[in-house]
């Protein structure tokens, strides 16, 4: 049994003070839960209160972003050890609007992911079709080649703790939602891809998450899901009851 991951990508949301009141609220609707991993993504300027907020409870904090060097001269930009230095123990690698913003390529995602996986960080690395590519029936295509390209040169006894994000393009911040038979079939492509990677045992391990429009009341039908292993979550991660709701589906 894979053990399931509820996180939350909070984007470009809350100040650390707007960071504070949700762990204030949210923390004790969430503090005997232990069935699940929870994970909160907030922007680089909240983590540290998030960490300090969240220290000592049931909660882990990620970062959304992060650059691969180890440090120099690359302003603007935040590296893994700065990562670890705060409290930082996973982080969100390749999400669609860093690809479509902000030119984030598979090649950048793998290379994020080599740093990650060196420092010790838990990876999410997120793929998933655009519209234009599942009608056009390519859905399989992408999300192998994303899958190949993120993990080529990465070793599975590297890669043991890595996270798979499937999040269709087309279903984020959009209010529609795979449909868990969808979700599934996508999972089974991921998973099969990597088995080829990293082999079968791997695989059998892996935890991929959905993400794409999950809300308290879809989140319970795509859990029940024996490929969906979590879920990655945005806009409805920003209310600390909505979240729990989320999280205890
Ligand atoms: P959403 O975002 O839940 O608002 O659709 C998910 C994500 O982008 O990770």
């Amino acid at each position: 049994m894979r053990n399931k991951l509820i996180a939350a990508n909070w984007k470009m949301y809350k100040t650390p003070d707007e960071a504070r009141d949700f762990f204030r609220d949210f923390l004790p609707l969430v503090k005997d839960h232990d069935r699940d991993e929870i994970v909160v993504c907030p922007n680089y300027l909240a983590i540290d209160v998030a960490v300090h907020a969240a220290k000592g409870s049931n909660v882990a904090i990620g970062a959304q972003n992060l650059f691969w060097e180890k440090e120099g001269a690359y302003t603007g930009e935040i590296c893994t050890s700065m990562l670890v230095a705060v409290g930082v123990t996973h982080v969100i690698i390749g999400h669609s609007e860093r690809r479509q913003y902000f030119g984030e390529t598979d090649d950048t995602v793998n290379l994020k992911l080599k740093s990650a996986l060196a420092a010790g960080l838990i990876p999410i690395v997120c793929v998933g079709e655009v519209l234009e590519e599942r009608e056009a029936g390519l859905t399989d295509d992408v999300l192998r080649r994303q899958c190949l390209r993120a993990f080529n040169k990465v070793s599975a006894k590297k890669a043991a703790s890595l996270v798979v994000a499937y999040e269709p393009v087309w279903a984020i911040g959009t209010g529609k939602t795979a449909t868990p038979q969808m979700a599934a079939d996508a999972h089974a492509i991921i998973r099969a891809e990597a088995a080829e990677s990293f082999g079968q045992e791997f695989a059998d391990k892996l935890r991929i998450l959905y993400g794409g429009s999950v809300k308290p009341e879809n989140a319970k039908s795509l859990m029940s899901e024996a490929e969906i292993d979590g879920a990655l979550v945005g806009g409805a991660s920003l209310d600390p009851k909505s979240f729990a709701a989320i999280v205890k589906y």
